[in-house]
């Protein structure tokens, strides 16, 4: 063997000595191999354990976020429910100050009304006793003059009785009373237009109530009917029905072809000093509520613009104050 041969560094260990070397490597190789194969392995392991913690974390991430938009919308909601609470604070704060104020003027009104009533009532009596002394010495101009004074006059008294209904809330004066009865009255004592007919209801009902306060609940819903009429031709119907839904009330409806009320006046009518008439007080309805609330009744509206109007009264027949005080009596009878 030359020394250029590739084999050169053979020819300096024995053939034994190549094969011990060869055996050794061979060991070597194969121990290499093992410990490679065995780290290979533990890198599987590991490599699927972080995949498993991987889309364990993908899991963890999906679900935070579907937390975090529950989190958002929780917290748009609070927001929500926080202007929202917001608002009917300031609501509740100013109907508590316009009550306060309403409660002071109406104070202050019934002291007014009340101190003019008398005064006024002198110059209606002093003005017919006039125009009854000079009526046949009057020229047309001056009859014109009085009749627009007693209009005027009429004017004023109907505007201190508005008043007066609406502040005194006296106790009731109640007994068993036909509702019929107080309808008739009130048609005779308002003065209705050649423009409007009214109906009065063919049945009747006896209830337990104030008869002079349900006429003025009456008389303000038939001159806001026939006020509704314009001048056009109008018709007023008035029926008495049995409620429905409990056999202890009556219901009483008082519909008109009027004008109508549009949505947006509509939720406006029963507060104090609501008024869509140049002349109007706006005091007719809220005394009209409060009347029927003290009976233990409601009354609401409906109402289709330029096809007429119609308020509903709920009232019991017999309160339970009725039923306590005939037990009262019931009971004194026994013991007497
Ligand atoms: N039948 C009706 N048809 C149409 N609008 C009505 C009717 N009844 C009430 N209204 C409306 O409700 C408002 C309040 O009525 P309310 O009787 O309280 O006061 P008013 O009639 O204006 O004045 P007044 O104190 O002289 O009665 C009226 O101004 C009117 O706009
Ligand atoms: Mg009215």
């Amino acid at each position: 063997m030359s020394d250029n041969s590739p084999y050169f560094f053979i020819k300096e260990f024995s053939s034994e000595e190549l094969i011990k070397i060869l055996v050794n490597k061979v060991r070597e190789l194969r121990a290499s191999k093992e410990k490679a194969e065995e780290l290979n392995t533990r890198l599987q392991d590991n490599m699927a354990r972080l995949e498993e913690a991987q889309d364990e974390l993908s899991d963890q991430k999906d679900k935070m976020q579907v937390k975090m938009t529950e989190l958002e919308n929780a917290k748009r909601e609070l927001a929500n429910q926080r202007d929202k609470l917001q608002i009917e604070i300031m609501n509740k704060t100013q109907e508590l100050l316009k009550s306060e104020r309403l409660s002071a003027i109406g104070n202050l009104s019934a002291r007014v009304a009340h101190d003019l009533r008398n005064p006024l009532s002198v110059i209606q009596n002093t003005s017919q006793i006039l125009k009854m002394r000079l009526e046949s010495n009057l020229d047309d101009k001056a009859r014109e003059q009085w009749t627009r004074l007693d209009r005027a006059i009429y004017r004023m008294s109907h505007q201190l009785e508005d008043v007066m209904d609406y502040v005194r809330i006296s106790p009731l004066k109640k007994k068993d009373y036909s509702l019929c009865v107080i309808l008739q009255d009130v048609v005779e004592r308002i003065v209705t237009p050649d423009n409007v007919e009214i109906h009065l209801p063919e049945n009747d009902k006896e209830i337990f109530c104030d008869p002079e306060k349900l006429e003025i609940v009456f008389v303000n819903l038939i001159m806001n009917a026939i006020q509704a009429s314009e001048n056009k031709k109008g018709m007023v119907s008035i029926g008495i029905f049995d409620d429905p839904q409990d056999n202890n009330n009556v219901l009483v409806k008082v519909s008109d072809t009027g004008i109508g009320i549009s949505d947006d006046t509509l939720s406006k009518i029963f507060e104090p000093l609501f008024t869509t008439k140049q002349i109007g007080t706006g005091l007719g309805l809220s005394s009209c509520k409060n009347i029927i609330e003290q009976h233990g009744g409601t009354i609401t509206v409906t109402s289709v613009i330029g096809k007429g109007t119609t308020f509903t009264i709920k009232i019991p027949k017999k309160s339970e104050w009725n039923s306590l005080s005939k037990n009262e009596d019931a009971i004194q009878t026994e013991s007497a």
